[in-house]
Order: structure tokens, then sequence, then C-alpha cells
């Protein structure tokens, strides 16, 4: 199993770098993935169990504001202020602030242990820039991987999800409920629900997935870069599913 990073230089980009927990050698042959998704299908669920099996760090945009979230206002530029609240409202961030903040992290793509991009790209931009990107530093992409599950099991999935006020660690409270209620496992802080999973906010993020995001499938299916993986099941299910699916996949 790979060492864990800590994800500074993507959480905090500037000049931040990351601490490993050993020495990181990086895979013999680093793994490359986008990971395609409605919001709550388990994308970050299952870029964890990918991270953990295949050394690569998750890159997840979402993962970059919430963070934000915690710096002390005066530390936030205003294009990062204003993605905030977009965020919480649970509309997308402009691509242009979104593509600042993945020029400023261009070093995460470049990493030896491979990406695995989550939640980004979320538009067709997006994936341009993300192409032009990788081609101007000669990176290639192993696959695109698009999770897919009804609407009914995804909203569960989300009304259910709570997340640790400290160290972020995702809970459910049916699939995967806590030991002590609203107490997280690893550090014991609270666990709460996530601003932007109120119905209010999920009804237009489901809205923008489906307006800017679910295109995505055919510009990566034409570019033959696209893998379909039902995504309901146990998580380590789709795991194993997810590999079975890379397998088969022509090179
Ligand atoms: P982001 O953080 O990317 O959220 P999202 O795409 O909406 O995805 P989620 O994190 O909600 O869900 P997930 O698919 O990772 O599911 P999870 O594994 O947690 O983005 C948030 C916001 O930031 C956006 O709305 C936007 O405002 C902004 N943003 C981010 N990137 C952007 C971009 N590129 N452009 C513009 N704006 C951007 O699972 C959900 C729950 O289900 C958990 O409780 C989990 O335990 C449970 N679960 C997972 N898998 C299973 C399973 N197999 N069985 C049972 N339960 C499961």
């Amino acid at each position: 199993m790979a060492s864990k990073n800590d994800r500074s230089a993507w959480l905090k980009g500037g000049t931040a770098q990351c601490a490993c927990e050993t020495a990181l050698a990086g895979p013999d042959q680093p793994r490359r993935f986008v990971l395609l998704g409605a919001p709550g299908v388990g994308k970050g669920t299952q870029a964890e169990l990918l991270s953990q099996n295949l050394g690569a760090c998750q890159l997840s945009t979402g993962d970059i504001f919430r963070a934000a979230k915690s710096l002390d206002p005066c530390d936030r530029t205003p294009a990062l202020e204003a993605a905030l609240g977009y965020m919480k409202r649970g509309e997308l961030v402009p691509d242009e602030t979104v593509l600042n903040l993945i020029r400023e992290r261009v070093g995460c793509l470049r990493c030896g242990g491979g990406f695995l991009l989550d939640g980004f790209p979320r538009t067709v931009a997006q994936a341009e820039a993300l192409a032009q990107l990788l081609a101007g530093e000669g990176i290639k992409m192993d696959a695109v991987l698009s999770y897919d599950l009804p609407m009914e099991q995804i909203v569960s999935r989300l009304s259910g999800r709570r997340t640790c006020s400290q160290c972020k660690a995702v809970f459910h409270v049916t699939t995967k409920p806590s030991k002590v209620e609203g107490v997280c496992d690893h550090c014991s802080g609270a666990l709460s629900i996530r601003e932007d999973d109120r119905p209010e906010a999920i009804r237009v993020r489901m809205e923008a997935y489906h307006k800017s995001t679910a295109p995505l499938a055919d510009y990566y299916r034409r570019k033959g870069l696209l893998v379909e993986i039902p995504a309901a099941g146990a998580p380590e299910e789709i795991y194993a599913r997810t590999m079975t699916a890379l397998a088969a996949k022509p090179a």
C-alpha cells in the first residue's frame, strides 16, 4: 500500500509542499484518472479507495474550497471569497476561478505519484483547459471513470452524509455510521451536515450537474477515455468493478 500524502500542495497551493508518511518513491507506473459523476454518487469514497491502493492523490476541487473556509477571511482572495458563496448555494464556481486554482497547482498534475481528479473538470471549458495543460506538460491521462446511480439513491447518500468538522472524514448515518453518533471515529471532532447538502442546495447542484457536467461523458467517450461504472452496492464492490472495467479497457 502506498504512503499517505497530506495533500498540502493541493489544498494550500502556492509554495506549500506535501508531507508524506514515508518517503514518496512513487509507483512504477503512476495512474492518472478523472472521476466523473453526479454530486453524492460516491466519487470521494472511490477516490479514497483508489488512492489507498494505487498511491495517487485525491485532488478534489471541492476540498480546496472547503479548506479555504477555515482560512482567516483576510487570507482569502476576493475570487476565493466569491467561490465560497457559489458553493454554499450549490452553483458551479466560475470556470476562470477554478482554472486559476488548477494552474497554481499544476505541480500536482506532474507529481510522480499520479493523480485522481475528483470534481474537476466539471464543464467542457474546464475539460479543454485540462487537456491543454496536460498536453503542455507531456502528461497522458489513463481514463475517465464515470460513476452512475439512480437519483433516489444519490439523494439518500447525500442527505445521510456527515462530515467531520476537524479532519473532514466522511460518514453516512446508515451505510457508514460513526461508532458514537455525531462524533468522528478518527479525531473525536463533531460531525456535521455539509452546507451544500441542504435540500435547496442539492436541487441546484443536480441542475448544474445535468446542464454543465453530464455532457462531459460524451466529450470523453469521443476521446476513447470514458469508462462507465454502475455505482450501486458497497464501496468495495464498486472499487472492484472499477478495476475490472479498467482491465477491460482497450489501451
Ligand atoms: P464537490 O466537493 O466536488 O462535491 P460533489 O461533486 O457535489 O460531490 P460530493 O462530494 O457531494 O459527493 P461524492 O460523489 O464525492 O460522494 P461521497 O463519496 O462523499 O463540489 C462541491 C462544490 O464546489 C460544487 O457544488 C461547486 O460549487 C464547487 N466546485 C467544486 N469543483 C468545481 C469545479 N470544477 N467547477 C466549478 N465548481 C466547482 O459520498 C456521499 C455519501 O454517500 C457519503 O456519506 C458516503 O459515505 C456515502 N457513500 C459513498 N459511496 C457509497 C456506497 N457505495 N454505498 C453507500 N453509501 C455510500
